[in-house]
């Protein structure tokens, strides 16, 4: 990436607009990130690219980097915190291009930017068990295969049996998971690399036991987790053993505030904007949470999210 550093922000919008030209994509200059994702915080894009199908998609990120542009790529945005700064780099919308899911009897194969709640309750419509426990997860299903989704005891690891990978430089490659390719919240999915299709292979079942066991798992959620503000789910990855929330509640930390963002009271390892927040203040209350946490119990928690610009980690001690 070495003509990267090089690029001013200007060049960056030029290119991006050109490219987006080009290949008939749309292309907002300087675009605001915060109303894209879950979180409502964030600086603007140099340019924000929104390609209209998966193929324009394809042909946006080879472009992007052919020419050097630095480039993000933004699913759902569920699971991602970005900084409040202007990002020098052009970010390509994902989930603009999703279109709809082939299925065949229970298996499906779906572009990476779909919603995975669509997934979801076609899912159930058709009668195929094995994604209830996503019921309720916002995102899309390439974010969810990045990151190995799951709750309630699933994950999405179980059903996974093909993923349409692009790397950064249009390189495509088809991969059927092995042992060893996903792990807790982890997966064979390297920083930059496009997740363009996902195969599914779910089971059949009666409708009806389907459509109790989600709503099971919706009464769970309810039952746990908070209800309104904007949240990007849990912050941190839970230590081995036990449960970040379980730490942060130990610790005394529900209801602590940093402007805008506070510690939910339901649940320790989600933080809520609650509509004033930004991003500096999020980021301060992650360090304060990590630093009580540490004191408190000995153990340093580990960010869940995702944060951009990529190496913005390291300012959260
Ligand atoms: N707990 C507390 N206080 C709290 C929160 C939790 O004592 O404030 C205790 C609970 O009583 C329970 C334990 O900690 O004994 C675990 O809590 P919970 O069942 O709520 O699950 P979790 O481990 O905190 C994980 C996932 C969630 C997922 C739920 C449901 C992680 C980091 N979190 O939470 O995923 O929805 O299980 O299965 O793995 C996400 O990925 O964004 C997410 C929210």
């Amino acid at each position: 990436m070495t003509g990267e550093a090089a690029m001013t922000r200007a060049q960056i919008r030029d290119r991006a607009s050109a490219i987006a030209a080009e290949i008939g994509a749309g292309v907002v200059l300087d675009a605001p990130l915060g109303p894209l994702v879950s979180m409502r915080v964030g600086g603007r894009a140099a340019a924000l690219v929104q390609p209209r199908d998966p193929a324009m998609l394809a042909l946006a990120v080879r472009r992007l980097h052919a020419e050097g542009v630095p480039c993000l790529l933004l699913g759902g945005g569920s699971n991602l915190l970005i900084a409040d700064a202007d990002l020098d780099h052009a970010v390509v919308q994902v989930a603009a291009a999703s279109t709809t899911a082939a299925w065949n009897g229970c298996t499906v194969r779906a572009p990476g930017g779909m919603p995975l709640a669509l997934i979801v309750s076609e899912a159930i419509r058709r009668g195929c068990t094995g994604l209830e426990w996503a019921a309720g997860l916002p995102g899309t299903v390439g974010g969810a295969v990045a990151g190995n989704a799951g709750a309630f005891g699933g994950e999405i690891a179980s059903s996974v049996r093909e993923v349409a990978v692009m790397s950064p430089r249009g390189d495509v490659r088809v991969h059927a998971p092995a042992d060893g390719d996903f792990a807790y919240r982890r997966s064979f999915l390297r920083p930059g690399d496009l997740v363009l299709e996902v195969t599914l292979e779910l089971s059949a079942e009666d409708p009806a036991v389907v459509r109790e066991r989600t709503a099971d798992v919706n009464r769970r959620r309810a039952g746990s987790q908070p209800k309104g503000g904007h949240s990007s789910g849990c912050i941190f990855r839970n230590p081995p053993g036990d449960a970040a929330g379980r730490l942060v509640d130990v610790a005394g930390l529900k209801g602590q505030r940093v402007g805008g963002a506070f510690v939910s009271p339901a649940h320790g390892n989600f933080i809520i904007n609650d509509g004033t927040a930004t991003a500096t203040d999020i980021l301060e209350l992650i360090r304060l949470v990590r630093s009580e946490v540490e004191q408190r119990t000995g153990v340093k928690l580990e960010l869940e999210v995702q944060i951009w610009p990529p190496g913005a980690e390291g300012e959260t001690p």
